[in-house]
């Protein structure tokens, strides 16, 4: 039994804010943006938010795998930012598709959420539970980061990206596709590094007051742990799947830092072409950047079947992970 990859779509808030926007209301530049992070520009959405991005790039996911909203068994969201702390994302997306027939629920990784949400799936899909599955990843970053942070603020975008799966049968295999094997880890003791506190309304026992809850971060920190702990995952999962990579077409990175790629490229012993970009256009839509890319790689027609790719990602919790498949 295999999970394959049947569909993918995408979608970010037609808002485009530029780096020199930024410049005009805070003290950055497009210089300092562009030569640190790799991002000219990022989407952000001025109105409605996360579950309005994962709807609309979950219609696009399905209309490309030629599956309608009725057939899906299943709904898992990697978002930090859905909407309401209930409803889910996921339930919410169900409603607007029509998808009466399938459960739905967030997975909570942050940048990492697509890969787990996935490796979840993936384990479900394989019991039998279910036979076909929508995985989204969206974020809406935008209304939880500290705008008069420069430090975080301007590497942020909002977005959202989405996959079909179906499992096959051993009879129907395509070729061998599918995922091959996942990688992931979590270390709670660097949770101060990247954190995003929960807003409160106070409590009247504690005599606590409202308070807004938006992103900290220790850049460098972050950095570190990111160059370090991706390429160790990738290499696990190259194991797992018994290939090393030269085999691989392309390495699908989270998009948080142009030069974090590079790195990741460099211990990788990897040229840049196997790594795809698009930081430039999105910034870091967290939960979202691996499906978007994925799907750009997708509609571009990059992707072949046998093609053997690597989506991994990092974030906050801390959580890694890695996903090897075969298109
Ligand atoms: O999805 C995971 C989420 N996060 C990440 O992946 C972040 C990983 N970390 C990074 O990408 C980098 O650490 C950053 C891009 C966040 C920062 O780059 P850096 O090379 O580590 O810069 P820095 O924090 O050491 O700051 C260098 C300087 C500082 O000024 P001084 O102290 O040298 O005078 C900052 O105050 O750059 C200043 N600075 C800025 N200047 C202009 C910080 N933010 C800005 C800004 N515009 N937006």
């Amino acid at each position: 039994m295999k999970t394959v990859i049947i569909g993918t779509g995408s979608f970010a808030p037609p808002r485009v804010v530029t780096n020199d926007d930024l410049a005009e209301v805070m003290d950055t530049s497009d210089e300092w943006i562009r030569t640190r992070t790799g991002i000219e520009q990022r989407h952000i959405s001025d109105g409605p938010g996360t579950t309005w991005m994962a709807a609309e790039a979950a219609k696009l996911a399905l209309k490309d795998a030629g599956v309608e909203p009725e057939d899906i068994d299943i709904i898992i969201a990697a978002t930090t930012t859905a909407d309401n702390c209930f409803p889910s994302a996921a339930c919410e997306v169900q409603g607007i598709l029509g998808a009466g027939n399938a459960v739905g629920y967030d997975v909570s990784a942050a940048c990492s959420g697509f890969i787990f949400a996935l490796h979840t799936m993936d384990g479900l899909m394989k019991t039998g539970a279910y036979e076909t599955g929508l995985v989204i990843g969206v974020d809406n970053l935008s209304k939880v980061v500290d705008w008069s942070d420069r430090s975080t603020c301007v590497l942020f975008g909002d977005g959202a990206g989405a996959a079909v799966v179906r499992v096959l049968e051993e009879e129907e295999d395509r070729d061998g596709g599918g995922i091959l094997a996942a990688d992931m880890g979590s270390d709670g003791r660097k949770a101060e590094v990247l954190r995003c506190q929960s807003r409160t309304m106070g409590n009247f026992l504690t005599g606590t007051k409202p308070e807004p809850g938006y992103i900290t971060m220790e850049g460098q920190e972050v950095f570190k742990f990111a160059v370090k702990k991706v390429p160790e995952c990738i290499q696990r999962v190259l194991e797992k799947g018994g290939l090393d990579a030269g085999d691989i077409k392309y390495f699908v990175l989270h998009q948080a830092n142009y030069r974090i790629c590079e790195s990741i490229a460099k211990r990788l012993k990897v040229s840049m072409d196997k790594i795809p970009m698009n930081i430039e256009h999105y910034g870091n839509t967290s939960g979202a950047t691996i499906p978007i890319l994925l799907d750009e790689l997708n509609r571009e027609g990059k992707l072949e079947p046998g093609d053997k790719i690597i989506l991994a990602g990092f974030g906050a919790g801390l959580t890694w992970g890695a996903v090897l498949l075969q298109w």
